[in-house]
């Protein structure tokens, strides 16, 4: 028998939240990375955005999210919001005796590693701009690099619209994105797991030769990294459906989520916190 076998708590959930839909982002790549583990997902529309909000609204509404997800048995969190991840990240380690993990350090560490003329572009929310997280744990890598972070909060509301490919967001984009191109930068950090949604409009702004962060994909292999080292990996075979609950049950959000997982058993709840 393997010591997986051996423990049954390696049957119990990931937790995953979001302010919204952005972080289903998230829950997509976890879900092609390690399609055995149950996954249940948190995405707090009814108090969207987080970005323009306190640090202290942000860290109470953390909290809430956690604790709910802590009540349905999780074994470890992956917080799927950069803002929250920049804000709230150590109240939440301080607060549950569960692996906490957010999406800048993967995402800001990745980029670190990609830069070849040692400047990089973040674009975030607000909330995540003015917090600095993203450059400081780059420049803990290389101090050298020069950090272009600008914030762009229409971007969230535009991916929650569903305007992927829409003219209106080529056009939002062309400006936000514009003093990034003026500095030349190499590699962009999308700093926010709504931002992966518009990804084919930035990239198509920004060129191919600047390489795209997607702190969707780098939280996933940390997240298998952490099971693997931690020796908690589910070791069931059947691939599980994920649950979602929103706290709003607007038939937008519904709508929306559907397509970003596209994945018909998914089942989905509303919930009021
Ligand atoms: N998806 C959230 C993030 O990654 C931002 C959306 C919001 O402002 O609530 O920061």
């Amino acid at each position: 028998m393997t010591r997986l076998e051996e423990d049954p708590g390696n049957s119990r959930p990931i937790g995953i939240f979001d302010s919204g839909v952005g972080g289903l982002t998230v829950l997509r790549q976890l879900l092609r990375r390690l399609p055995s583990e149950r996954m249940i997902y948190l995405g707090d529309t009814a108090r969207l955005p987080y970005g323009t909000k306190s640090r202290e609204t942000v860290v109470k509404y953390s909290l809430k999210n956690t604790s709910f997800l802590v009540e349905k048995g999780i074994k470890c969190l992956v917080v799927a919001c950069n803002t929250a991840s920049s804000l709230a990240l150590e109240a939440l380690r301080q607060a549950f005796p569960i692996p906490v993990l957010g999406v800048i350090q993967p995402g800001a560490e990745r980029a670190a590693r990609l830069t070849r003329n040692g400047r990089v572009g973040v674009i975030g929310t607000v909330a995540t701009i003015r917090s600095r997280a993203y450059e400081e744990v780059i420049r803990t890598v290389e101090s050298s690099i020069e950090v272009v972070s600008v914030p762009c909060p229409l971007f969230v509301s535009l991916a929650e619209e569903g305007w992927t490919q829409d003219e209106v967001t080529y056009l939002v984009a062309e400006r936000y994105l514009e003093p990034l191109r003026k500095r030349d930068v190499d590699v962009l950090v999308l700093g926010c797991t709504h931002y992966p949604l518009l990804k084919s409009v930035i990239s198509g702004i920004m060129g191919e030769k600047v390489r795209l962060v997607d702190s969707a994909e780098e939280i996933a292999v940390q997240v298998r990294n952490l099971l693997d080292q931690n020796g908690t990996r589910n070791a069931g075979r059947e691939r599980c459906a994920p649950k979602v609950y929103m706290t709003d049950s607007s038939p937008h959000f519904l709508e929306l989520a559907q397509m970003i997982l596209s994945l018909p058993a998914t089942e989905f709840e509303y919930v009021d916190l």
